[in-house]
């Protein structure tokens, strides 16, 4: 599927529920209410995931909230794989038990991202709002040896700018890809922004001997290796030097609102479609082909519903 601008559009992050058990600072908060709306259902989500196939998506990307609090996701992972998604991935805050990480080594995804703030149990109660660091550690610990798993860490001044040298020294002694995410102006990350936004070149600027890799994916992240750690980092700066016009994906929100753009506000609920598949298909490819080519600056939705 191709949009206005002739950009290949293959690649779908699904986002399975708006639900989480973390509270990230810059995600939801405790004392928000949340209007609670229905997520889409095992069946809804298996007939988004056809449609998508039938045009063309080849990389498939499931997040959330926290996808992993679905009773239901290895049987949607299993699906995706089995209708012949072979690049299938998640995003997580890594809260998984033995069992949950057994099933994850089992699964067909080709790969886990894992958010990671802080090395420091503390400021990690504080910014997730859970006390769960060593778990999260150990989640990480156990899938690095069967799975590509992936570290983000959003930059936040308070928070970890005085902890950059000892995350990438965690990466590297872990052999694990970290990419440090600068904060975006989305949902209630809007109101810490101004404080706590912390530039790619800010950080850049600290070491010696950097310079750019490239790499073969089409990814949001560019890699850097640091001479000072010989070790590559990975950076995702679409604040200050945006990839807009190399982007590749679409979003379905948790309750089944295709999106172009993470910013945009307006997007095509799905669920009116879904029991006329050429009908669906025909409204994917029509929106999809309204797609902007740069993205508007900032965004009230909630990150937990669209997915990031
Ligand atoms: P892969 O490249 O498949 O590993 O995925 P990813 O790194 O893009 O996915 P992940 O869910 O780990 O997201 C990491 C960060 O990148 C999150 O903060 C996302 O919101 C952000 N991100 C991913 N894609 C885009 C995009 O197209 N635009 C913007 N602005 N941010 C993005
Ligand atoms: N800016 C940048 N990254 C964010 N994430 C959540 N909210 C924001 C934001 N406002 C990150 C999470 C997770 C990924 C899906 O998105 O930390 O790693
Ligand atoms: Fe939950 Fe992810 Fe939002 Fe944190 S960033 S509160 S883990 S959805």
């Amino acid at each position: 599927m191709f949009d206005g601008f002739s950009r290949k559009i293959d690649y779908l992050r699904l986002s399975v529920t708006d639900r989480c058990n973390f509270f990230c600072m810059y995600c939801r908060t405790k004392d928000l209410y949340y209007e609670r709306i229905d997520q889409l259902s095992k069946e809804e989500i298996f007939r988004i995931i056809s449609a998508f196939k039938k045009l063309g998506i080849q990389k498939l990307r499931i997040t959330g909230g926290e996808p992993f609090l679905r009773d239901d996701i290895f049987e949607i992972i299993e699906f995706a794989h089995s209708i012949g998604i072979e690049n299938i991935n998640i995003t997580t805050n890594g809260w998984l038990d033995t069992e949950k990480i057994k099933k994850v080594i089992k699964s067909p995804l080709k790969s886990v991202n894992i958010s990671l703030d802080t090395l420091d149990k503390e400021k990690y109660r504080s910014v997730t709002g859970i006390d769960g660091l060593d778990k999260v550690l150990t989640a990480i610990d156990e899938l690095r040896e069967h799975k590509r798993v992936k570290i983000n860490t959003v930059l936040i001044r308070s928070v970890n700018l005085d902890e950059i040298e000892d995350l990438i020294s965690f990466a590297k002694k872990s052999n694990i890809i970290i990419r440090f995410i600068e904060l975006m102006p989305i949902g209630i990350a809007n109101q810490i922004f101004e404080d706590e936004f912390v530039s790619k070149d800010e950080v850049i600027k600290r070491f010696k001997g950097i310079k750019e890799v490239s790499t073969k994916e089409v990814s949001a992240a560019k890699y850097y290796y640091v001479e000072d750690f010989d070790y590559t980092v990975g950076f995702i700066s679409s604040v200050s030097d945006h990839f807009c016009k190399t982007c590749n994906k679409v979003r379905v929100s948790s309750t089944g609102v295709l999106y172009n753009c993470l910013f945009d506000k307006n997007g095509l609920e799905l669920r009116e479609f879904l029991d006329d598949e050429d009908l669906l298909l025909k409204k994917i490819e029509d929106f999809v082909k309204k797609k902007k080519l740069i993205r508007s600056l900032k965004s009230d939705m909630p990150m937990f519903k669209i997915g990031g």
